[in-house]
């Protein structure tokens, strides 16, 4: 709820075939920093760096180019605010879909190794260069 008024646009009630399909969470924040899993965010960053995807759940019936279309909709969103970079953690090995979407797996430093901990094993932060696009 509070995600939605900080960035309405970058959260999106997703539709495949007239029907709802899942959401969509997303907003500005810093490069290589993860903000707190289930706490407040309270404001938005100063100089955000990139949007950061916090959240994408398709239900499984509906399955089948709805995360791709999102991604695609807030790299559109992106320009407007001087920001060339999506950013979100990988979980539940979802890592080579993402991979396919655009993002990159990047190397963590210590506090970012130890907050992607808390999400479980095989927690990626990865990074898509919407430039390089
Ligand atoms: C992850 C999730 C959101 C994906 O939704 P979806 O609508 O099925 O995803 P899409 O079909 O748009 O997938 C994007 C692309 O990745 C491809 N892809 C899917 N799994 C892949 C894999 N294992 N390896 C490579 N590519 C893969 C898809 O074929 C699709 O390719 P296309 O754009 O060329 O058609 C959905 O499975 C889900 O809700 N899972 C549970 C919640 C979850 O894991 N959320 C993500 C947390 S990080």
């Amino acid at each position: 709820m509070e995600k939605m008024q900080l960035y309405p646009p970058g959260c999106r009630v997703l539709v495949a075939e007239d029907a709802i399909a899942g959401y969509g969470l997303a907003h500005p924040w810093k490069l290589h920093r993860i903000p707190p899993l289930d706490g407040f965010l309270e404001r938005l960053p100063e100089n955000a760096e990139c949007l950061y995807v916090h959240d994408v759940a398709v239900l499984p019936d509906r399955r089948g180019g709805v995360a791709r279309d999102y991604v695609a909709g807030i790299a559109e969103l992106a320009p407007a605010s001087g920001i060339a970079t999506l950013a979100l953690v990988s979980v539940y090995a979802t890592r080579p879909l993402w991979e396919h979407l655009g993002f990159r797996a990047v190397t963590a430093d210590g506090d970012l190794r130890a907050k992607l901990a808390c999400y479980g094993e095989g927690a990626t932060y990865m990074l898509h260069d919407l430039a390089a696009t």
